[in-house]
Parts: C-alpha cells; sequence; structure tokens
C-alpha cells in the first residue's frame, strides 16, 4: 500500500468548505483560511476534515500527505486524528499465540494468552532508513503475556491488526542495547516478562490493558478493526 495520489486519498475525508471563517489560521501555512495558501498561492479552497471537523488549505494539507508515507492514511495535523489505515514498515516475520493454563498477577483465574513474535534480520528495504543496508534482529522470537479476560482478548486481536498492518517493531537504534540497524519494538508496549514488574514490562499493571489500547489509538488501531 504505497503512492496513492493525495487528491484522491483526501476525497474520501474531507468536506470543501462553502464560506471559511475568517478569523481562524491554516495551521499547515499560518495564513488565514480566507486568504490564500501560503504553500500554494493560486489555492484558495479550504477542506474540513470529517471526524474532528479541522480546516485546511487544500493544497497545504495535500502537500502534508505527499509528504509522508502516501499509503492513504491521513493524520489530522491539529489533533492526531488517523483517517484511513496507517501502516508501518515492520520486516517479515511470524505473530503466533497460544493460551496457558497459568494466570499472570492481577488477573487470577483467567489463565494467559502468550504471544511469540519472529523476525530475522535481512536486509533493509525501501521503506526502511537506511535501505540496502542489513539489519539484525535480537532476542527472538520475543514472549508477550495478556491476561486471558474479556479486555485481554480484545487488546488481543488489537495487536493482530497493529502486526497486520506492520506497526509492531520498526527499524533503528535499540535504546536498551545501543545497537543501530536493529529490529526494535514501536511505541505499542509488550509485556515480556511473567511474573515480576521490575523493568516495567511485567505484571502485575492494572493500567497496562488500558495503555496499550491507548497506544494502539495512537497508530489508529481501535475498537472499530475489530467489531466485525
Ligand atoms: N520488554 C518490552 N518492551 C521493552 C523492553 C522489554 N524488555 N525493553 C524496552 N522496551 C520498550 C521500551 O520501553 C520502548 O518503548 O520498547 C521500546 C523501544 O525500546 P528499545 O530498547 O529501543 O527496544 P528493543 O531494542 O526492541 O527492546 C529491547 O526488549 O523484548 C525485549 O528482547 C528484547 O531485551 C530486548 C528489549
Ligand atoms: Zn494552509
Amino acid at each position: 500500500k504505497q503512492n496513492l495520489e493525495a487528491g484522491d486519498v483526501m476525497k474520501k475525508y474531507v468536506v470543501k468548505v462553502k464560506s471559511p471563517p475568517n478569523d481562524e489560521d491554516c495551521c499547515i501555512c499560518m495564513s488565514r483560511l480566507s486568504a490564500n495558501s501560503g504553500y500554494d498561492d493560486s489555492c484558495t479552497t479550504v477542506y474540513q476534515l470529517k471526524k474532528c471537523t479541522h480546516m485546511f488549505h487544500k493544497s497545504c494539507i495535500e502537500a502534508m500527505y505527499s509528504s509522508g508515507s502516501k499509503d492513504g492514511h491521513v493524520q489530522c495535523p491539529t489533533c492526531k486524528t488517523i483517517y484511513g489505515e496507517k501502516y508501518g514498515n515492520c520486516p517479515p516475520g511470524k505473530m503466533e499465540f497460544h493460551t496457558l493454563p497459568q494466570s499472570v498477577p492481577g488477573y487470577p483465574g483467567s489463565g494467559t494468552i502468550r504471544i511469540i513474535y519472529s523476525i530475522h534480520g535481512g536486509i533493509q528495504g525501501p521503506e526502511h532508513p537506511h535501505p540496502g543496508q542489513a539489519f539484525s534482529a535480537r532476542g527472538f522470537p520475543r514472549h508477550c503475556y495478556l491476561p486471558d479476560s474479556e479486555e485481554g482478548r480484545k487488546v488481543l486481536k488489537l495487536l493482530i491488526v497493529a502486526w497486520e498492518r506492520r506497526l509492531t517493531f520498526t527499524i533503528g537504534s535499540s535504546t536498551t542495547t545501543g545497537e543501530g540497524n536493529t529490529v526494535t519494538w514501536n511505541e505499542i508496549h509488550h509485556k515480556t516478562e511473567w511474573g515480576s514488574n521490575s523493568t516495567a514490562h511485567g505484571y502485575p499493571d492494572p493500567n497496562y490493558l488500558t495503555n496499550v489500547s491507548m497506544e494502539l489509538a495512537v497508530h489508529g488501531v481501535t475498537e472499530s478493526d475489530i467489531s466485525e
């Protein structure tokens, strides 16, 4: 999913504003919405995003889209609401899961879902920071745990959507090891420890399921993606 045209993508998510307010600025170019775009002097058209209702010059929001990954998703620069599906650049691999009878601390009697991610090192593609260079993959398979509760199963479904959209891992420098050109977690926290929370990556953590749901939402993965 790449190189979708700005004009086509934008049309799905905006309405044209008939009479733009003359006391509001376009937050992309900082010119008045009622004046010409500071980015493209010939543009006076104003677009309003459908869900969050923020407004921008047509050429400003289209230029913003075109400078990004062009995968068909648009993020409102004002409030960060995501339109369409945002994709990441996680290298190829496997996500598997199964249940275990034991429960993680804080969820007595629930049982546990264990997720296993497997990724191997390889050569970076055009979507990665250093195309053509090698990348490493340390600590795989990585094991992660969720309580097998109703909320835990919902988070599992969201994590599967995130994996399918290549959002779970990325390639960069590891904060933990300092190594560059390596596979790292990508802002969606996983519990990789079972019984102790000395690293903050284990249980008990009563806020974990709520927090990871919010992190998923930042990437555009929400309940509406799993409610079929
Ligand atoms: N478990 C889960 N998440 C972690 C861990 C961990 N042990 N260590 C760091 N993170 C989180 C960080 O809080 C940060 O949000 O991953 C994000 C990226 O941190 P990096 O250190 O850059 O990521 P990475 O190199 O992938 O992780 C290091 O995580 O799963 C383990 O085996 C892995 O020991 C390695 C560690
Ligand atoms: Zn503008």
